[in-house]
């Protein structure tokens, strides 16, 4: 690996991330029921039915695997909660043993002298709440608030950094309008209410945490670079739409209370009524952006479809095995954009990226050169980030573990160390002995 540690600013954080359902095993320690394991549990959801009832079993060996973090010179941990671990039912009475899980857990990183960066809602929509309506129920910032205070009141004197939601637009627009995640919809109408409750929800806990005294709060979300096909009148503007979706939809409701007319040019007349009330409340004041990315895609108009009316297509560049152009550019654009037009000096954190590969043990050893190049490019893009002057602090791979990556099952290998899910053993691979040589302490 060609970055190290010393070419980035003093105090800048390198951490790997999980989330709860990929890799605990949502089958131990009581947990409640979640949305994905129905969805799971319907055919033709996930490769092959999988699902994270065992997951790598993380909930057991959760001690061996902060030892990998510590031994490859992470400085933090971005972990989430499971929300159907620790409230089953999604409210009311709270599972004991799923909370001190989390309680332990967070000792363990502490022990280990790792920051721990905790997310609230990695998507694990308890089913007692999916039923009722999920995200397209105006309850649900109730319901989350209560959630998160709960959590806090428990972690929130040992945590770093507190985020509420991961990627609000895969909870609202990859589940809702697309499909692909639980719960499955393709409904432009749950789409729109899911859109705007989702950030309600964000509103509501972060106002609510801050009144008990907690700080370093933000959200996470994710950026995918949009390019015109050609450049058409026509492509151009598929591009700028997909772009307002994806992009600008939820940056610019935290940071200026509005949503962007390309969006709401086809969600408005899906919108829930008064919606304009709580863009106030949505864009309180946060203390750090994460910013998660992985590629991006071209977009060209599709005439006579419905709207968004565009269709995607994948560009030319060398792709991961999950079809996704390997692109750094696009990280160091969103970095500075995110500086330039939204956040200015507030502190950013690339809070996932990464690749999946085809990755094999061979005698005892994983040789992911791709990966290593791959974590290469894109930190060198971080570096002219922050010479572009965006104030970037921190930097997470995904994943520390190959995990359970939701519709597409267990083939697709993220981790920095192999899981073998018939024996659940962790073989370290090339690229984390390769980041743990890169990060090894300033001497
Ligand atoms: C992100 C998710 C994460 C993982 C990676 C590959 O969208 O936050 O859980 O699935 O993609």
């Amino acid at each position: 690996m060609k970055t190290a540690r010393k070419d980035f600013p003093e105090g800048f954080i390198f951490g790997a991330a999980t989330s709860a359902y990929q890799i605990e095993g949502s089958a131990f320690g009581s947990a409640g029921s979640c949305h994905w394991d129905t969805f799971a549990a319907t055919p033709g959801n996930v490769v092959r039915a999988e699902d994270g009832s065992r997951a790598c079993d993380h909930h057991g060996r959760w001690r061996e695997d902060l030892d990998l973090l510590r031994d490859g010179n992470f400085d933090a941990y971005r972990f989430s909660v499971s929300w159907a671990r620790v409230l089953p039912e999604g409210r009311g009475t709270p599972n004991a043993e799923g909370i001190d899980f989390y309680d332990r857990l967070v000792d363990g990183m502490l022990e280990r002298g790792l920051k721990p960066f905790l997310t609230l809602y990695h998507w694990e929509l308890p089913s007692a709440l999916a039923l009722r309506g999920g995200w397209m129920n105006r309850d649900i910032a109730a319901w989350f608030t209560d959630y998160s205070r709960l959590v806090m009141s428990r972690l929130g004197d040992r945590v770093a950094a507190t985020a509420t939601i991961n990627e609000p637009w895969c909870v609202a627009w990859l589940s809702h309008f697309l499909g692909i995640h639980a719960p499955g919809l393709r409904d432009i109408r749950a789409a729109a209410h899911a859109m705007h409750n989702v950030l309600r929800a964000h509103g509501e806990a972060t106002a609510a945490l801050r009144a008990d005294g907690h700080g370093n709060l933000g959200i996470v979300l994710n950026f995918d670079h949009a390019e015109p096909a050609s450049q058409t009148a026509e492509d151009r503007a598929a591009a700028t739409t997909q772009d307002a979706i994806f992009n600008r939809w939820f940056i610019e409701a935290v940071t200026r209370g509005t949503y962007p007319e390309e969006a709401l040019s086809g969600l408005g007349p899906h919108m829930p009524g008064g919606w304009e009330a709580d863009m106030a409340r949505i864009s309180q004041p946060i203390d750090w952006l994460g910013v998660n990315y992985y590629t991006r895609h071209f977009h060209a108009a599709d005439p006579g479809a419905p709207w968004p009316a565009t269709r995607e297509i994948t560009g030319p560049l060398a792709k991961t095995t999950m079809g996704w152009e390997i692109y750094p550019e696009g990280l160091r654009n969103f970095l500075t954009r995110m500086a330039r037009d939204h956040v200015g000096d507030l502190p950013l954190y690339v809070t996932e990226n990464g690749m999946s590969w085809d990755d094999r043990v061979e005698n005892g050893a994983v040789e992911d050169a791709a990966r290593i190049a791959y974590i290469d490019g894109h930190l060198s893009a971080v570096r002219e980030a922050i010479g572009d002057g965006a104030n970037v602090r921190g930097f997470f791979y995904w994943s520390l573990l190959d995990n359970f990556e939701w519709s597409l099952g267990y083939e697709k290998r993220f981790g920095l160390v192999h899981v073998d899910f018939d024996t659940l053993k962790r073989t370290p691979k090339a690229s984390y002995q390769a980041l743990a040589r890169a990060l090894a302490p300033r001497i």
